[in-house]
């Protein structure tokens, strides 16, 4: 492994990319720093992009949401470079992305777009292996590197490499999309709008898993939707956009959701900002509920045993990979009627520790019970969820504060978190607010 641990002074650095590949090789993540970046379509009037500032730390995901059409996509393209800034700067890892050559750019940041944009005429195994190739890997690597990525995306590497992107599902596809964009490791990853074409279960999903393979990867990501929901479940920071790629609000989801810096974002976000909250708690934050829980070959007696232990009155049946498979009351136990996989009920879903609780609330309603069990990564059962877990969280954000309080400074905020914000603006915005609270017309 090349020594990179040393700071190499610019001038000895032998190419433009050194930094963004520096990251490659070290398998670190880099910021991306926009400063006043303008977009101007030639023949429009206004400008798709304009004036717009941010900083995106390194190894964490942030999510530009905002209506159709107001520049989100031109916004992301213009750090790959696929759209060319008219203004401004955008600096990746502290260098000027004007000054990197455009596909070395491209080779070095991953972009996953709508209906994964595989190429349909290449097998999966052929779409994946795209980057590496380009950039020149060894074969031996290249086919190590393909079989990781199966394994991150959750797909059968002997059952899909050879298929063409038509024999798949959208689902899967998405799947091949992302491992594609993370074939040759790269420190960023553009999304726009991933996941925006399936159905809302796969959506789930993929969004869950997304939030897994970023444990492990931890990429600079950005994110584009138009779906409040996705953004506040997978953004460490969200970026509520107006037209023009105007920023309204930036900062972690838990605060757009309790202090909206004005009417846009409210309305934006819409009705239930607190049952939308639930989103940024997960299973994994709860304490699982050990319901009894056994396989078929350990028989009644010890079932029964444990539920009377338990004090319960539903004990989970689990196949031979310890996958729950029923519910089963203890009445239901107590006169042995035959094998236990034909009585109870079946399990309708199962949750992940990545879970939301917006999303194990949703599984609990929609399966009638008000449990839920939860499972590891593959699929192993590890305890339970209850709805009453469910309101307690409810409950706890509600005594949090909240958006409409006189006493809530959110421009200030605003100003805090994106740092870049033009300050004359903030300034008038505040004059606005304390005019609009002493009753003055301003
Ligand atoms: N190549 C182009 N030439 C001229 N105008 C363009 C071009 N691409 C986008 N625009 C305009 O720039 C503005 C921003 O478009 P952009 O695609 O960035 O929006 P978006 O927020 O991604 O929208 P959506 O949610 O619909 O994908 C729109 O008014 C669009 O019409
Ligand atoms: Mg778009």
């Amino acid at each position: 492994m090349p020594d990179t641990s040393t700071a190499v002074p610019s001038s000895d650095r032998s190419g433009a990319t050194q930094t963004l590949r520096e990251a490659m090789s070290t398998g670190n993540a880099v910021e991306i720093d926009l400063q006043s970046v303008t977009k101007r379509y030639p023949g429009s009037p206004n400008p798709a992009v304009e004036d717009f500032s941010l900083t995106i730390p390194a190894g964490q995901i942030v999510v530009f949401v905002g209506p159709s059409g107001c520049g989100k996509t031109t916004t992301m393209r213009m750090i790959n470079r696929l759209v060319r800034p008219t203004g401004g700067r955008i600096l990746i890892g502290g260098e000027d992305a004007a000054e990197m050559k455009p596909d070395d750019l491209r080779r070095h940041i991953g972009y996953v777009v709508q209906q994964a944009g595989l190429l349909p005429h290449l097998t999966v195994r052929q779409n994946i292996e795209t980057v590496p190739r380009l950039l020149g890997w060894k074969r031996d690597r290249i086919a190590e590197r393909s079989t990781e990525l199966f394994e991150l995306v959750g797909l059968d590497e002997g059952e899909f490499a050879g298929r063409f992107p038509r024999e798949l599902s959208g689902g899967q596809q998405q799947r091949v999309g992302v491992a594609r964009a993370l074939a040759a490791d790269p420190p960023i990853l553009l999304m726009d709008e991933p996941f925006g074409a399936l159905d809302p279960i796969t959506r789930d999903r993929l969004q869950s898993e997304l939030l897994k393979i970023q444990r492990r990867v931890r990429k600079t990501i950005v994110f584009v939707t138009h779906d409040i929901d996705e953004a506040i479940k997978l953004g460490d920071r969200v970026v509520v956009l107006k037209e023009r790629s105007r920023i309204a609000q930036a900062g972690p989801p838990d605060e757009i959701l309790a202090e909206p810096a004005d009417r846009y974002v409210r309305a934006f976000i819409g009705g239930g900002a607190a049952v939308k909250r639930l989103h940024l708690v997960r299973v994994e934050d709860l304490e699982l509920e050990p319901y009894p829980a056994f396989t078929q070959g350990e028989g009644y007696d010890t079932i029964i045993r444990q539920l009377q232990a338990s004090q319960r009155d539903y004990a989970l049946l689990l196949d031979d990979q310890r996958r729950p498979q029923r519910w089963l009351h203890t009445d239901e136990l107590g006169d042995r009627p035959g094998q236990p996989q034909h009585v109870g009920q079946a399990v309708s879903g199962v949750v992940m520790a990545t879970t939301t609780l917006h999303d194990a609330m949703d599984e609990m309603l929609s399966s009638g019970t008000g449990v839920v069990p939860a499972v590891d990564d593959r699929g192993a059962y590890l305890g339970v969820v209850r709805l009453d877990q469910v309101t307690a969280a409810l409950e706890a954000i509600h005594t949090k504060p909240v958006a409409e309080q006189a006493d809530a400074t959110p421009v200030q905020t605003l100003a805090e978190i994106t740092g870049e914000i033009d300050r004359r603006e903030i300034e008038a915005e505040q004059a606005r607010q304390a005019a609009a609270m002493s009753g003055d017309d301003a």
